[in-house]
């Protein structure tokens, strides 16, 4: 199968690109290389993955909609991953129009980009954050997700519902996946098993939000690889996909 996946150079794209080329998948990756964090690892797995033969990669960003259209039209996909996100709770602090842009225009764009290309499952990465003021544990995705506590929650929710209604309207088949912290190698700096590691090795506080009285569910990478591979021929409707 042909997969476009956006987000490529990010840590999940990363990973998943890399299993799908060894199963033997042809890979076109969009990334923006945004400098969220530092720009050098983006460029470091995206020269990984371009030493594979059927891995081809786009640096645009998904705001581009002519570029977007153009290489979505070229690349034909069977399938279309979208990972491309401005991640991250508290940034949405300093940055709130990087989560509006990137997020909402952003997934917008790529589908109405992929809307009349015949696509057989449309997968978006969505967020555990949505869950947002909801207290019932643990949550299930039919939970009502109607109250979001930050603008990176709010943002993704909306991909969520935009991706909704162009699967209504479209006849795309579309699953969104809420990923729950997802760690591993080749991880985002910007997240706290990486900022604690690089404190303790400097000898350095860590910083502990809530005085520690935290608690959160991780997911090791190649778990969410394994489960996005299997997603992948599984499109709504046809026996897999959530409702
Ligand atoms: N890692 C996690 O714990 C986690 C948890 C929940 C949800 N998610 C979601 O999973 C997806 C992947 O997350 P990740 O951890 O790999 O993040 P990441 O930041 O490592 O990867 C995202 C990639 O998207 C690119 N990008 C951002 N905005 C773009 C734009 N406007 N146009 C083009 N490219 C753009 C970035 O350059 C980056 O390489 C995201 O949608 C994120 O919201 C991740």
């Amino acid at each position: 199968m042909h997969i476009l996946m956006t987000g490529s150079a990010g840590f999940i794209g990363y990973h998943l690109a890399r299993r799908l080329l060894a199963d033997g998948h042809a890979v076109t990756g969009i990334d923006g290389m945004t400098p969220y964090y530092d720009v050098a690892l983006k460029r470091a797995r995206h020269a990984r993955l371009t030493a594979h033969p059927e891995f081809s990669a786009h640096e645009f960003m998904l705001e581009d909609h002519a570029r977007l259209d153009a290489a979505c039209r070229a690349a034909r996909p069977d399938i279309v991953v979208h990972l491309a996100a401005q991640a991250g709770v508290r940034y949405s602090l300093d940055n709130p129009s990087a989560y509006v842009s990137a997020n909402v225009v952003g997934t917008h764009n790529l589908l109405n980009a992929v809307k009349a290309l015949p696509v057989r499952h449309v997968i978006l990465a969505s967020t555990s954050s949505v869950y947002g003021a909801g207290t019932d544990c643990p949550f299930t995705e039919d939970q009502p997700c109607n109250h979001p506590l930050s603008l990176y929650a709010a943002t993704k929710k909306a991909c969520e519902d935009i991706g909704h209604s162009y699967a209504h309207l479209h006849d795309l088949p579309m699953t969104a996946c809420r990923f729950f912290t997802v760690y591993g190698p080749w991880g985002r700096p910007d997240m706290a098993l990486f900022r604690f590691t690089r404190n303790i090795l400097g000898g350095l506080p860590i910083d502990v939000y809530n005085g520690g009285d935290m608690a959160r569910d991780f997911t090791y990478i190649d778990d969410i690889v394994e489960a996005l591979v299997r997603l992948l021929p599984r499109p709504p409707g046809n026996g897999g996909a959530a409702p």
